[in-house]
């Protein structure tokens, strides 16, 4: 069976807000309990672990672990706090509006084919190039290929575990696990995402959730 690990530990800086982000109000409740509900509907999940902030509980039904001091460090503290469960499926709190379908989709991802990652992510829709510090054009990508990355993401349970066994500077420098994976020479596949799957990370990012629940309702 699979174990879902919910990092919900960051303060939101960007956000701005007096609680800590993923316990915002959003559609009439904490932002996280979106994530936990998602997650109750996809089969083969059987165990829920929150990574927390400080001062905060986890939802009913869940088990709770202390956050990290980044993001990595608390996904690593949550599956600490896991039992046994592989594979492992890592979701944001901050993506509220993620459907169980993907989760299921990801899981199903690393169980047809021979990777040790399945990661959520949408086509890039904008033309990406990369720049110099002097902010000259050094080239334009080949937008084809490029997929921005989101989560839930599904690792074998193994896989994560040593991708997550690193010093504290490559935790750090971690902006997702798969990278963690892909940097131990694990195979990642992405799972086509909708767009809607957004992050809240400010303001207008919350108003724009609050609005795409509405419609759901
Ligand atoms: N997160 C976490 N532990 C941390 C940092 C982040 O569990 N030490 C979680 C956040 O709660 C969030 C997800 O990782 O669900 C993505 O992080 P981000 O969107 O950056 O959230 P925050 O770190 O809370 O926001 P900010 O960077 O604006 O402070
Ligand atoms: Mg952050």
């Amino acid at each position: 069976m699979a174990v879902a690990l919910i990092v919900a530990a960051g303060s939101g800086e960007r956000l701005g807000s007096e609680r800590p982000k993923a316990f915002v109000a959003l559609g009439g409740r904490p932002m996280v309990e979106w994530s936990v509900e998602a997650l109750r509907a996809v089969p083969g999940v059987d165990e829920i672990v929150v990574a927390l902030p400080p001062g905060e509980s986890a939802p009913d039904g869940t088990v709770a672990a202390p956050g990290g001091e980044v993001r990595s460090g608390s996904v690593r503290a949550a599956l600490a706090a896991a039992g046994d469960g592989d594979p492992v499926v890592v979701h944001d709190a901050a993506r509220p509006l993620a459907p169980p379908d993907l989760f299921a989709r990801a899981l199903a991802e690393l169980e047809q084919h021979p990777c040790e990652g399945a990661v959520a992510a949408a086509p890039v829709t904008d033309t990406v190039k990369e720049a110099d510090d002097r902010r000259v054009v050094r080239r334009t990508l080949e937008r084809d290929r490029l997929w921005a990355v989101q989560t839930p993401q599904a690792f074998r349970r193994p896989a994560l575990e040593r991708a997550l066994d690193v010093d504290d500077d490559v935790l750090a420098a971690a902006t997702d696990d798969a990278w963690l994976v892909e940097r131990m020479g694990g195979t990642v596949r992405v799972v086509p995402a909708p767009r809607e799957n957004l992050k809240v990370t400010t303001a207008l990012d919350l108003k724009v959730a609050e609005l795409l629940l509405g419609e759901r309702a």
